[in-house]
């Protein structure tokens, strides 16, 4: 498999707590490709966290700092770019990354998707609300088909462990 993929980048996209970081990290030591996180390279050239940038520059200055970033890394080589769960919003961002690798949608149920974000306090998108699973299951409704078309294959994350899903992608590779 690592011989058929050369130094084709695989990217990661889907809903926050989708598992993009987890699964990201395995298949980096199954394919031996490095693991890259769009937004921690956003916290690094900012040097402040995701919620800051919200707080001072609102959603809109932290998409436009995604895109930039985003842009870059596509142009890396043997990559696993994990994507924050907004980067397909925009047209040119999903064509991007089409263009920049095999594009993975890790999708999960809106159930598992709150299980994992409900203690969660990094994500400003889920901070403020009174109901955690109504808003997962809205950004869910805006988000799912944006994911189908950014994607080339698309894999539904589920109750599985991380190692049989890592394996499952692979076959689908
Ligand atoms: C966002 C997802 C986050 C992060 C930001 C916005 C979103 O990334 O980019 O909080 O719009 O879904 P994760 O998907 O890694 O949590």
């Amino acid at each position: 498999i690592q011989k058929k993929l050369g130094d084709t980048n695989i990217i990661l996209v889907g809903m926050m707590g989708a598992g993009k970081t987890t699964i990201g990290k395995a298949l980096s030591n199954s394919l031996c490709k490095a693991f890259v996180d769009s937004d921690h390279e956003i916290q690094r050239r900012t040097g402040v966290k995701i919620p800051v940038i919200f707080e001072i520059e609102g959603e809109a200055g932290f998409r436009k700092r995604e895109s930039e970033v985003l842009a870059g890394l596509v142009e890396k080589k043997n990559i696993i770019l994990a994507t924050g769960g907004g980067a397909v919003l925009n047209a040119e961002n999903r064509q991007l990354l089409r263009r920049g690798g095999i594009v993975i949608y890790l999708r999960a149920s809106v159930n598992d998707l709150y299980r994992r974000t409900r203690h969660d306090k990094n994500r400003p998108l889920l901070q403020a609300t009174e109901n955690l699973y109504a808003r997962l299951n809205e950004l869910y409704m805006q988000r799912d088909a944006l994911y189908r078309e950014t994607a080339h294959v698309i894999i539904d994350s589920g109750k599985q462990g991380v190692r049989f899903l890592v394996q499952k992608l692979i076959n689908k590779l």
